[in-house]
């Protein structure tokens, strides 16, 4: 059976740059843009080109750099911000406009004191407009995540009859579970008419922690584009991290999920991103953080180095680490010692290791983590290891 292509949407550039303190200049938004390119996603969006003159030189710029991509540009439902985006967007070989207005009820009343039919009328004339610049229109619906289903359906039909060709479903505040996502794009599948005629994405947020699991289960029950950022940055807690759902659909393929991205330069683009923006990956992040392919306890040490596969679903160079890491720590045992000495220059025997395992937890005890250097300075001490 041939596998479904879901389109990555990546918003480093937009969503993610909306980190406090991440503020990129343009030089640096071309450099990842171009990396994003060459990773294979299927989208960026560049930025918001209202929003400020460096937002809208950067998504210029990026229209004219980037080959094979999609260029979007955000917008909220007015006028002057969709001219703004269609502006910046003129010289992208594949332009997309993205915008949309809030339909659940708190948005509705608290940010546009409006009513549901009038928040409709405000997208059809935003998407309508935005359709006279470009083929390529994206509607989002914000907090659609707390939009009641049968209100938001009509809001998916109206946008596809104003010429929408992607609908985005955004969990905003990153509050629904797995299942009441997948259930909402299963219900628009069913009863949105001419829902077929367009792309309906997923654009979930990580409050709760839920945003990759949302985005799997939206992918799941019928959505063909993920919105996410490398290393899962973005407002608050962040959004749905581009490594995590690609990886998952990659190692699950009995969902016949696929996307076209060159995963053997996520590590290198994560760093990329992580050193422009600033922004430490947290050590256990999956996928691309330091201790993602490191093992320190002495049992599954044992077991990955007798077979890899015992303890690890992903081969670290699929991701582009070059291998996996055996941290010397005094929960470490005898095999992932010898396995260091042999690394850095000892073959021991059995006898040999003893010793220096003796000697090693002494030391291990008083550190955090042996090193290369550590294992020299023990072998000096037990004088037994012979150097091969
Ligand atoms: O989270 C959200 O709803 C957004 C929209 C502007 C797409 O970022
Ligand atoms: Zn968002």
């Amino acid at each position: 059976m041939s596998k479904d292509k879901v389109q990555i949407f990546d918003t480093t550039l937009r969503d993610g740059e909306q980190v406090p303190g991440c503020k990129l200049n343009t030089e640096q938004k071309l450099v990842i843009a171009r990396q994003l390119d060459y990773l294979g996603v299927d989208i960026i969006e560049a930025g918001f080109p209202v929003s400020s003159p460096g937002d809208f030189t950067s998504v210029e710029a990026i229209s004219k750099v980037v080959k094979n991509a999609t260029v979007c540009g955000l917008t909220r439902a007015v006028e002057n911000d969709i001219r703004v985006a269609a502006d910046a967007l003129k010289y992208a070989k594949r332009p997309r406009i993205h915008t949309g207005i809030g339909t659940s009820d708190s948005h509705i009343k608290y940010k546009f004191n409006s009513t549901r039919e009038k928040v409709i009328e405000r997208g059809i004339a935003a998407v309508k407009l935005a359709k006279s610049f470009v083929e390529d229109v994206e509607f989002y619906a914000e907090d659609a995540g707390r939009t009641e289903n049968e209100y938001l359906a009509r809001v998916c039909e109206a946008m596809i009859k104003a010429g929408a060709t992607v609908l985005n479903i955004p969990d905003t505040t990153g509050y629904c579970l797995p299942e009441e996502y997948g259930e909402k794009i299963k219900y628009l599948k069913e009863n949105v008419k001419g829902i077929d005629k367009v792309i309906i994405s997923c654009h979930c947020h990580n409050d709760l922690g839920l945003a990759t699991a949302n985005s799997i289960a939206g992918a799941i029950n019928g959505a063909r584009q993920i919105e996410c950022t490398i290393n899962g940055i973005g407002e608050r807690a962040g959004n749905t991290s581009l490594e995590e759902v690609v990886m998952i659909l990659r190692q699950h393929p009995y969902l016949n999920l696929n996307t076209d991205i060159n995963t053997r330069l996520l590590y290198e683009t994560s760093l990329m991103v992580s050193e422009k923006m600033g922004m430490v990956v947290q050590p256990n992040k999956a996928i691309v953080g330091a201790n993602a392919f490191a093992h320190s306890s002495g049992i599954h040490q044992d077991g990955v180095i007798k077979n890899r596969e015992t303890y690890e679903i992903i081969d670290p160079e699929e991701v582009g680490v070059t291998e996996s890491a055996i941290v010397l720590t005094a929960r470490s045992g005898r095999a992932a010692l010898a396995y260091r000495a042999k690394k850095v220059g000892y073959e021991l025997t059995k006898l040999q290791l003893d010793a220096v395992y003796q000697e090693f937890l002494k030391f291990a005890d008083r550190k955090k983590e042996v090193v290369d250097e550590d294992i020299h300075h023990i072998m000096k001490n037990v004088d037994v290891a012979v150097a091969i």
